[in-house]
Formats: C-alpha cells, structure tokens, sequence
C-alpha cells in the first residue's frame, strides 16, 4: 500500500480553503493508502504564537481531523513536535539544501517583502526543509495539498534527487521521491472579499475567510458580503468574473453538485438567492462537524488517539532518520540519537 504524508499548521482556526483543498481530500484517501495526518505545530512557530492558543489550536485542530471524519484505525493522526525525528531530518535536509532555492520560495518572498528581511525569523527561510523533513520521514508516495504548496513540493522532489545521489546509488535510493496531489477544483479557495487573494486564517480581515468553527450566522453573513460583479448573472469565468466563479467552486466543493450543475440551476436566479442557499449549504457541512469536534474537545478519546498516532509516526520517522543519519555520517554507527 502507498504511504500519504500531509499536515495543516495550527497556526490559527483551518478555513473552508483548508477544508476543500486539504481536508477532503484526506477523508477520500484514508481508505486506499497508508495515511499520516499530522498538526504541524513546529511549522506555526515561524512566527510569533501565543504559547496557551497554540496548544489549544493544535488539540483543535487535531479534533478537527476527527470530526471531518478521518478514522485513526485507518489514518495516523499525530503531533508533529512530538515526533523528535522532524526537527533532526530537517537539518540534514537544510545543510543539502541551497540558500537560493530558498529565496526562490514565493511563500517566502511574499511575507518577508510584507514584513521586511530583518524583522522575520530566519525559520521562515528554512521552513520548507521542515517540510521536505515531514514527507520523507514515511516514505511517502503522494501528498495531497492545495495549489500554493506545489513549489514545496517540488523542492521535496529536487531535494529527494539530490540526496539520493550524493548519498546513495540509483540502485539503492535512500529516500522515496513523492508526488503532489492537487484537487481538480477547489485547489485554491479565494478569499470571500478579494477574490484575487487566496482565502487564509492570518488574513487581517475575518471576513475575507469563513473558519471552519465559525457560528452559522457568522456564515451566512460572511457569504452575504461577498464581494461579487454588477453584472447579476451566475456563470463560472475566472478572468472576468473571479468572485461568483470562486462562490461557485466552494458551492460545488460542500454539496457535490458539479459547478456547471449549479451554474444551470442558478441560471435565472439573482445572486441574493444564489448566496442564501449557498450559506445553508456550508452551514450544513460545517455544524454536524462542529458538534462532533466539540463532544471530541470533551473527551478523553483524542488524548488516546493522538499518543498511539505519536507512538506509530515516531517509530516509522526513526528509522528514515537513522538512514539518514548513517547516509550523511552522523554520531556512532548503528545509535540512534534519543
Ligand atoms: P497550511 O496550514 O497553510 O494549509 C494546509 C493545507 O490547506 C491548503 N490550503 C488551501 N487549499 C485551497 N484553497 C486555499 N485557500 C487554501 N489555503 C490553504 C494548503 O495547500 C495545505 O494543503 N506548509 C504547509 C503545511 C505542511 C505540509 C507538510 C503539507 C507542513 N508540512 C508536509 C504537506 C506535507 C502549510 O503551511 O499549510
């Protein structure tokens, strides 16, 4: 069976964006591939976090994993700081990895000309080999994400290449080069009040972005604000009409119903309507998750859960990093670090 890698930073509460590019595909692939699902709380400490928020966002997130319905008998749901291997692949992966291919990261090009390059961390460069660190780890194959994590993954690819040659032989390659997997739609959730902007859970403006634990009348209202066209006519074109088109994805993503499905249905509808049945239809999705996640939150069962997936990712993480360890040359033959 192939191994799936992925993980969502719990840097704040995971929008729709997260849900659709992400977390869908997750629930699909839990059935067919060996899977770790991982909060990726190291990668959230690029920047500065409140210490008590962060934990509770990574237990939220965690169950969050749960109540969208990923099933810990079939998935690995874990922790990733309490999985030590992380943190030690990724130096090996940052001392194989060029300062240029770094700079080259738009992720990294974006926040550091927003925020200056001596006011951000220098994590924030060397984020992606942590990155490159959680993939490798397990072997795995395919790692489902969303649009803006492609170029991370191509460096996981060049990295993989890199280090395999260097260290290994094409015969007996010491690590497994994955691929990405992108959803056909909803790769790229806009953000509801620039529809030119991704839709993300460190926007500024909460009404750019609907969380997934956001109250059902926060979401009908949020859809309510969305920023639209004047032209009234519902129709999926990107160029011209990028607002209603993203609508249209987030409608086709929480009901199933294809956008040209609903583009016909709405035809003669004017966006008033289109908008209402649009916010019951997340309202749907989203509440029966919320309920579950908060009986979740009450429970002892996600404590539980997550110690088993920590134990089985730490055990599979050691021994990838025990080969890389021994690729590259470190500590006494055969130890592993503690
Ligand atoms: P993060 O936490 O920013 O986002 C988590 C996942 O959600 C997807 N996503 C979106 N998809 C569609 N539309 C959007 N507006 C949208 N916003 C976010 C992201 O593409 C991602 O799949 N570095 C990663 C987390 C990570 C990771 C990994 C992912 C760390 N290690 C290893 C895969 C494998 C990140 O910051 O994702």
């Amino acid at each position: 069976m192939d191994t799936i890698f992925s993980g969502i930073q719990p840097s704040g509460i995971p929008t729709i964006g997260n849900y659709i590019g992400a977390m869908q595909q997750f629930i699909s692939l839990q059935d067919d591939y060996n899977c770790y699902y991982c909060v990726v709380d190291e990668h959230a400490i690029t920047v500065p976090q409140d210490r008590l928020k962060l934990r509770e966002q990574t237990l939220s997130l965690a169950a969050l994993y749960l109540a969208v319905g990923l099933d810990p008998k079939k998935a690995t749901i874990f922790i990733q700081s309490e999985v030590a291997a992380h943190a030690e692949a990724a130096w090996i992966v940052q001392c194989n990895t060029t300062i240029g291919e770094l700079e080259r990261m738009t992720q990294f090009k974006d926040k550091s000309q927003k925020n200056g390059q001596t006011s951000v961390s220098a994590a924030l460069l060397t984020y992606p080999p942590l990155m490159v660190a959680d993939i490798i780890l397990y072997g795995s194959n395919l790692v489902p994400v969303g649009e803006d994590q492609k170029q991370h993954l191509e460096l996981t690819r060049d990295f993989v290449d890199r280090f395999n040659t260097r260290y290994g032989s094409e015969k007996q390659p010491i690590l497994v080069k994955p691929e990405v997997k992108i959803p056909k739609h909803g790769a790229r959730i806009m953000s509801l009040q620039d529809p030119t902007k991704k839709m993300s859970k460190s926007d500024t403006n909460a009404k750019g972005y609907i969380s997934m634990l956001d109250d059902p009348t926060v979401i009908r209202k949020k859809i309510k604000s969305a920023v639209t066209d004047s032209s009234g006519k519902i129709e999926y074109d990107i160029e011209n009409k990028p607002g209603i088109s993203n609508l249209l994805t987030i409608f086709s993503a929480m009901t199933g119903q294809s956008v040209t499905e609903l583009a016909e249905h709405y035809a003669n509808s004017g966006y008033g309507q289109f908008k209402t049945d649009l916010g019951e239809a997340i309202v749907a999705v989203l509440e029966p998750i919320q309920q579950r996640q908060k009986e979740l939150l009450a429970s002892d069962e996600l404590d539980l859960i997550l110690n088993e997936g920590a134990e089985k990712a730490n055990k599979v993480a050691k021994k990838t990093l025990q080969r890389m360890r021994n690729a590259v040359g470190l500590g006494r033959k055969g130890r592993l670090s503690l």
